[in-house]
């Protein structure tokens, strides 16, 4: 089949037939990838790799190769003249998924995504139909209105339920967390929207959590505070920020000439999942004038569930609120939604004057180009993917998901504590999906933190040949294991899991 491109002449298109071909051929290689995946599954309870019907074994997870080996494999090249058609786009999407990770394996453990779903592949082939374009109304009437009406759902389970309440999407929870911070800079100080980081008062201050995400610093950067403006606020056993900690860096930092500015708070840290203490942390935000952000990029959908809820109590105290679906949820990356109790807080801090793209107001003073309450000018419908998955879930599907996800994780960790051979760090049951924990033959770590390392380190890469990709973090008595089950994750994998870490530790430690 012909393509249109280049045709310019008077022939019919025939755009509709190109797509619903290509579709198909496409189609032919991506349901075989995700197949692959769900026929390896059940082989992961062995903790070794599946064999195919040659009795040959396969790594679903990974084809993993050196970047210098995956370039002369790929050979990718970009044509000078003529493309090379739909054989040549076939080809390289085979080539694509060979050398891919497949996310769909029960095998990928390694960071705070996991594969899609149905739904997902579905809403992302909607929004490449519709190549919409979300700043203004005009263009995208019916997202519009979802992305709001979306934002609004999340936000009341929050506790953000006045009239004005609501949120946005951003490309991502560092961009989440980067938009929080200036809204919050051009709120309680006005003036710096057009004068720039001055204050009468001082330097600006930022607080985060020693475990808190590193787009808080980022985004300090980014901001012109430069990342020294970021003060590190130390944590718990727990990992949970200390509030007496908190309330006495803020009153240093005042005595200092400095001007407090904004705390950030964690639902869900990267490492060990833990969740900050919201309330405690509010009245000292309220006490001091500090805008309180919650980053709940990872943690937050918790809110969806009975059980595990209560762990974002005072969530409805924050001036502003990160979550992304594309991690615990299984939404297509991206999908980050910042959240607040009042968009017009949102709108004046981001809004400038641009006559040839934001027209009129409308009469109901609601503002329906959205992209004035962002930092963006276009800007994907993100949006869409959640709200999609929600009408095809419903919350009561998003919470059995969850309660899942929870309960796989605190069954991993009751495997590794009743064992030998592995220490936790995580609490049990782990606070949120990750289960972090040291090999330790016998009951014991090395006494080398550099041990330790190796061993992970080792063992982690012997993991991947065996189909279980996990990750791994610093810790005091050197890197730890960090396994991130998701909501879709089985028990016989996490049985898997379990016994290929045992086998590659006897290779690792004699
Ligand atoms: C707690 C936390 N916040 C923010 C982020 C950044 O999110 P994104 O990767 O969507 O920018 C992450 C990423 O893992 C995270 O764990």
């Amino acid at each position: 089949m012909s393509g249109i491109s280049g045709i310019q002449g008077l022939e019919p298109l025939n755009r509709a037939g190109e797509v619903e071909h290509l579709i198909d051929a496409v189609k032919a290689l991506i349901v075989p990838f995700v197949r692959a995946a769900d026929e390896a599954a059940p082989s992961k309870a062995t903790g070794q790799l599946a064999l195919n019907e040659e009795g040959v074994a396969r790594n679903v997870l990974v084809e993993s190769l050196k970047p210098e080996e995956l370039v002369k494999q790929l050979a990718l090249s970009l044509p000078k003249a003529e493309g090379r058609g739909e054989e040549g786009l076939l080809q390289t999407i085979q080539d694509i998924l060979q050398h891919s990770v497949n996310t769909w394996d029960q095998g990928f453990l390694d960071k705070l995504y996991a594969s899609t779903n149905a739904v997902g592949v579905v809403t992302e082939l909607l929004l490449a139909v519709l190549n919409t374009n979300l700043h203004v109304y005009q263009v995208s009437p019916a997202l519009s209105v979802i992305e709001k009406h979306t934002a609004n759902a999340l936000a009341n389970l929050f506790g953000f339920t006045g009239p004005r309440a609501g949120g946005i999407s951003c490309p991502g929870g560092s961009g989440s967390n980067l938009s929080s911070i200036v809204i919050a800079r051009n709120t309680l100080y006005p003036e710096t929207k057009t004068a720039g980081n001055v204050c009468a008062s001082g330097p600006f201050v930022l607080f985060t959590s020693a475990h808190g995400h590193y787009s808080v610093e980022k985004a300090a950067v980014t901001c012109g505070l430069g990342s020294t403006s970021v003060w590190t606020v130390p944590v718990d056993a727990s990992g949970c920020m200390d509030p007496s900690e908190l309330r006495a860096l803020v009153v240093r930092a005042k005595a200092e000439g400095s001007t407090p500015l904004y705390v950030n708070a964690t639902a869900g840290t990267t490492v060990l999942g833990s969740y900050d203490p919201f309330e405690a942390i509010s009245a000292i935000c309220r006490e001091h004038n500090l805008w309180m952000h919650i980053d709940a990029s990872w943690g937050g959908p918790a809110i969806f569930s009975a059980q595990h809820r209560h762990k974002l109590a005072g969530s409805h105290l924050a001036n502003s609120l990160t979550v992304n679906p594309h991690k615990m949820m299984n939404v297509p990356v991206t999908c980050s939604f910042l959240l607040g109790p009042d968009m017009a807080v949102f709108h004046r801090a981001n809004t400038l004057p641009a006559g040839y793209l934001f027209h009129a107001p409308t009469d109901d003073g609601e503002i329906w180009d959205l992209a004035d309450l962002t930092l963006q000018c276009g800007r994907r419908g993100d949006s869409l993917k959640l709200a999609l998955s929600w009408i095809y879930y419903g919350a009561a599907g998003f919470e059995r998901q969850i309660d899942g996800g929870f309960a796989t994780a605190a069954y991993m960790a009751d495997i590794l504590s009743e064992r030998d051979d592995f220490v936790l760090v995580s609490a049990n049951p782990p606070p949120c999906l990750q289960v972090c924990f040291y090999y330790a033959p016998c009951g014991k770590i090395a006494d080398a933190s550099e041990e330790n390392t190796r061993r992970t380190r080792e063992m982690v890469a012997k993991l991947v040949r065996r189909g279980f990709m996990i990750d791994y973090a610093p810790g005091e008595s050197g890197s730890f294991f960090r396994v991130v089950v998701n909501c879709q994750t089985l028990r016989g994998t996490v049985d898997g899991l379990v016994k290929a870490l045992e086998a590659v530790g006897r290779e690792v430690v004699q």
